[in-house]
């Protein structure tokens, strides 16, 4: 009987994949359905090819819970942006480390509206681009697809990044997340690596609401048990 995570995993649905003319619903549903932080993918048509929201919709999105937003910026630059993002509600800003010439700046700047910070990498940027960063953040989002669309195929080259990143994290509270290609069975590779946080949209959204809690439930469980297995 494998002993409990000491971390146990956070499912973080990206709503990318919910049906866009009924958010509200979808963020409220997807939350009731056991989703710990909530994903929001931001892309502006020119850091990534594809365009979704910004601050307005995110304000809107906050009167229907009270979960963690975890707001993920594919936009370059980022810093003008921050404080809107900030005010619209979400809990953590990440930026990519690729969007600008000064990584550090925008994690100065996240951490003075009094956000959570996060730094995302894309696949083929290495992971000594977060190194010297690493005490002004909270969260690491290792892509596991080029941004810009779900439902992508997982990347396993990433597998030996993330164990990287979770060596020069150390004893720092920090987490690692992942994004693109997420399902039960990435998720225990992920886990087994040192990621436990898991971004999933097709994976979770794929057959409506009715699915929304069993697709977590399936995450959840094979994320916690290869976490479990980390720590026996
Ligand atoms: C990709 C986004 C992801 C995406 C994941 O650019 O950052 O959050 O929604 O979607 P799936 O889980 O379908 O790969
Ligand atoms: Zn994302």
């Amino acid at each position: 009987m494998p002993t409990a995570p000491a971390r146990p995993a956070v499912i973080a649905p990206s709503i990318l994949s919910a049906d866009f003319s009924r958010l509200g619903e979808e963020t409220r549903d997807v939350v009731a359905a056991g989703a710990d932080w909530v994903h929001l993918d931001v892309m502006d048509g020119h850091f990534v090819p594809n365009i979704t929201f910004g601050p307005e919709v995110v304000k809107k999105l906050r009167r229907w819970t009270d979960a963690l937003f975890d707001c993920h910026l594919m936009i370059a630059p980022a810093d003008p942006y921050l404080e809107a993002f900030a005010k619209a509600g979400c809990d953590r800003l990440t930026v990519h480390a690729e969007a600008g010439p000064h990584l550090d700046r925008s994690l100065q700047l996240v951490k003075s509206l009094g956000k959570q910070a996060g730094v995302a990498i894309n696949p083929s940027t290495h992971e000594s681009a977060i190194e010297y960063v690493l005490d002004k953040i909270d969260l690491v989002v290792v892509m596991t697809v080029n941004p810009g669309f779900g439902g992508q195929s997982f990347i396993s080259e990433m597998l030996p990044k993330i164990a990287s990143i979770r060596e020069m994290i150390g004893d720092r509270p920090i987490r690692i997340e992942v994004d693109g290609g997420v399902t039960p069975e990435t998720a225990a590779l992920c886990a087994a690596a040192g990621a436990d946080a898991f971004v999933a949209g097709n994976a979770v959204f794929k057959d409506g609401p009715d699915a929304y809690a069993r697709h977590i439930a399936a995450i959840r469980a094979s994320a916690d048990a290869a976490l479990s297995g980390l720590a026996a």
